[in-house]
């Protein structure tokens, strides 16, 4: 990649982190409100650690604070202990003006080192600098769905932005469904460009023919599901769904309050309520896969969703913005004829997250960034209104355990085609 390119989009991506962190009080920037989530502040670190552990270290950079690996490596056991997840939000220091601090110092080494090196050299870093880049944007949208959860424990009610910088527009195409007449596909990463490990190889699969939603399901289909007693009949569920749900007292997707036909939720622009034709999220893969069947149909597999995803333009779609004014969520002109297929909401498929044949770990500690957590998840696909643009392809596989709603997670249907 060339160098002048690679500095581009190293500056484009870590300013945009300190842009979403920017509405963020330093107290905000502290809380995590469960052990899945983490502070804003620890996000911020986090993603600067990363080039110190995986681009400067290994160059013989000197580290910025050798006390910083202990607090901010997340999941990596090949480089050493780590603070336990459950307690970052107890790290007021280093306060978020040093993490900012801390932010610039990795900036400037990054900067110095991608100058200095040789065309060989260069050639060498690249591949790391770019999953550093494609790992700080999948922070980005996990600062946002973070404090979305740490806000909605408030009983202040508080407002990350107003609109339009997050719109909650969604994105409809009339309805019905789209068929795929299967046969023998190719899936997984092609080749050219950046792509995470588990996304290959590229391999065969077998479809049956099969129908795909026109437009993920909707909040009045919800509230359907709520008003005739969907939380309450387990013919609907999975066992372990079923058991879940009454575990845990669900009776609505997270933040959202059913009443008739109307649905109020709490969003990163404050209580509001829901457009009934605007997509239904925050449903957990059990939801999803009840209120799926609820509705006559079932979910995708991943390989239908890819193969029905392949030719159409990843960067299309409700995602997330930088501009001239900070960043936003905004619409782009959608793909081919499924409504949503970028964008607006992850949607849940039925496969849950292995190895693809022939499947090896990136060599070094980066293999531990996906294929350790190949058991007892399920495959998103799609992206949401949270992910920045450019960070998508059809070969993007998203993992969650089946009980996360926490995710900007939506529903698109599949049936068998007759
Ligand atoms: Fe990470």
């Amino acid at each position: 990649m060339h160098r002048d390119r690679l500095l581009e989009a190293y500056r484009r991506v870590r300013e945009r982190t300190e842009r979403l962190a920017a509405p963020l009080s330093p107290e905000d920037q502290l809380l995590q409100s469960m052990p899945s989530a983490s502070p804003a502040k620890w996000h911020r670190a986090h993603t600067a650690w990363f080039f110190e552990e995986f681009v400067l270290a290994p160059r013989g950079v000197e580290r910025v604070d050798a006390r910083y690996g202990y607090l901010f490596n997340s999941y990596y056991d090949a480089v050493g202990p780590r603070h336990p997840r459950p307690s970052r939000g107890l790290l007021s220091r280093p306060t978020a003006a040093e993490v900012g601090d801390y932010r610039r110092a990795v900036d400037g080494r990054m900067e110095a080192l991608l100058a200095s090196l040789d065309d060989v050299a260069l050639a060498e870093v690249a591949p790391t600098v770019l999953l550093g880049l494609a790992h700080e944007e999948q922070h980005q949208e996990l600062l946002l769905t973070d404090i979305h959860h740490a806000f909605a424990q408030s009983p202040l009610r508080p407002v990350y932005a107003r609109e339009p910088a997050i719109t909650m527009a969604g994105v409809r195409s009339g309805g019905g469904w789209v068929e795929h007449p299967g046969g023998l596909v190719e899936v997984g990463h092609a080749g050219g460009g950046f792509a995470f490990d588990n996304e290959a190889p590229r391999h065969r699969a077998w479809l049956e023919p099969f129908c795909l939603s026109r437009d993920l399901v909707r909040v009045r289909d919800v509230a359907a599901f709520v008003r005739e007693g969907g939380y309450r009949s387990p013919s609907l569920w999975l066992s372990e769904g079923f058991e879940c749900a009454r575990a845990q007292g669900w009776e609505a997707p997270l933040y959202a309050t059913v009443e008739g036909d109307r649905v109020r939720a709490f969003t990163l622009h404050g209580e509001c309520e829901l457009e009934p034709d605007a997509p239904a999220t925050n449903l957990s893969y059990y939801e999803a896969d009840a209120v799926a069947r609820f509705l006559g149909s079932r979910l995708p597999t991943e390989v239908e969703w890819e193969a029905a995803a392949q030719g159409e333009n990843p960067d299309s779609g409700h995602q997330l913005d930088v501009t001239r004014d900070g960043v936003r969520s905004s619409l782009a002109p959608r793909a081919g004829g499924l409504a949503s297929l970028y964008g607006t909401a992850w949607v849940w498929t039925a496969s849950s997250y292995e190895a693809y044949p022939g499947f090896a770990p990136a060599a070094g500690a980066v293999g531990e960034y996906n294929g350790k957590f190949m058991v007892n998840q399920r495959v998103l696909r799609g992206g949401s209104m949270y992910t920045p643009r450019g960070h998508l392809r059809a070969s993007y596989r998203n993992f969650w355990h089946p009980d996360t709603r926490f995710q900007r997670t939506g529903v698109r249907l599949a049936r068998d085609a007759r």
